[in-house]
């Protein structure tokens, strides 16, 4: 029997977010082009990837990200490929002026800094290495922030500007750094939130569903595909940007 080279294969990823929705759909394209992936979140569901090494993580913490970086180097030997997918939004359906604090300091803690810790915890066996990728997960709900859920959306703002400021600190360095934004992608947490958000506005809930002019909602698939992409060699000369994937629906910023 012969096998052929897959384009990641040796590599090594971490997947935050990696048991459901978008994150299970990359860990799962990665697996599918050789690479060894760990996947973290609270807990696994039927969705996590079984090719995948499952790691419980709470990544709101500083100290609950350290424990997640340091399995990871323990379990994998090193991290090639980073994707900070893990995100959470409650929908606050009176507006931004009744999101509590408590709140906002949680949006911001799992949205931007749990990136901002995690990637800080890894990049120096990157920097070591001259090599390494990573891929922030942020939304194109930035471009169009509805005040019910300001506090996810201002989080992930942060979070693609610090996407972009990192690539370039990091760009001498061998590391790339990329942001995607996607659009109405169907998933758990995603069809949860619209729900909430059509119960705000007293609608039915498909008339929050996407109005891409492509004619219909991404899938997890779609944004695993762009991952996959990103992260190979055959992206060498991409870093800094911040793509966005929503079927042509949101306004250009
Ligand atoms: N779907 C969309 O339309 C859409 C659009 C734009 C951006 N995004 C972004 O895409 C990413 C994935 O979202 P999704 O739609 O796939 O949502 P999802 O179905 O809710 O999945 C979110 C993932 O993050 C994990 N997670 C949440 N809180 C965590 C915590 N405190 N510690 C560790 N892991 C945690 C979840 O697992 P546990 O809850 O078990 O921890 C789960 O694995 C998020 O960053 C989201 O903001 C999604």
């Amino acid at each position: 029997m012969t096998s052929t080279a897959r384009e990641l294969d040796g590599k090594r990823a971490l997947v935050t977010g990696g048991s459901r929705g978008l994150g299970a759909a990359i860990a799962q394209r990665l697996i599918d082009e050789g690479a060894t992936v760990l996947a973290a979140a609270r807990s696994a569901t039927p969705d996590t990837p079984a090719g995948a090494k499952f790691v419980t993580a709470d990544l709101r913490t500083p100290e609950g990200v350290r424990a997640l970086a340091d399995t990871a180097l323990e379990q994998l030997g090193g991290v090639d490929i980073l994707v900070d997918n893990a995100g959470a939004a409650r929908v606050f359906g009176e507006g931004s002026g009744t999101i509590p604090d408590e709140e906002w300091r949680d949006a911001l803690d799992i949205n931007f800094l749990a990136a901002v810790r995690l990637d800080a915890a890894l990049l120096p066996q990157m920097r070591e290495r001259g090599s390494g990728v990573i891929v922030h997960i942020s939304s194109a709900v930035t471009l169009d922030p509805p005040g019910q859920f300001l506090h996810y959306a201002a989080a992930k703002g942060a979070l693609s500007t610090y996407s972009r400021g990192l690539a370039i600190e990091q760009a001498p360095h061998g590391v790339r750094v990329h942001a995607i934004s996607p659009g109405n992608v169907a998933s758990p947490g995603a069809d949860v939130a619209r729900r909430d958000l059509a119960a705000s506005f007293g609608v039915d809930p498909s008339t929050v569903e996407s109005k891409a002019p492509l004619g219909r909602g991404g899938v997890p698939g779609d944004v695993a595909e762009l991952v996959g992409f990103l992260v190979s060699d055959r992206a060498s000369w991409i870093t800094g940007r911040d793509f966005i994937i929503d079927g042509g629906e949101f306004p250009r910023g």
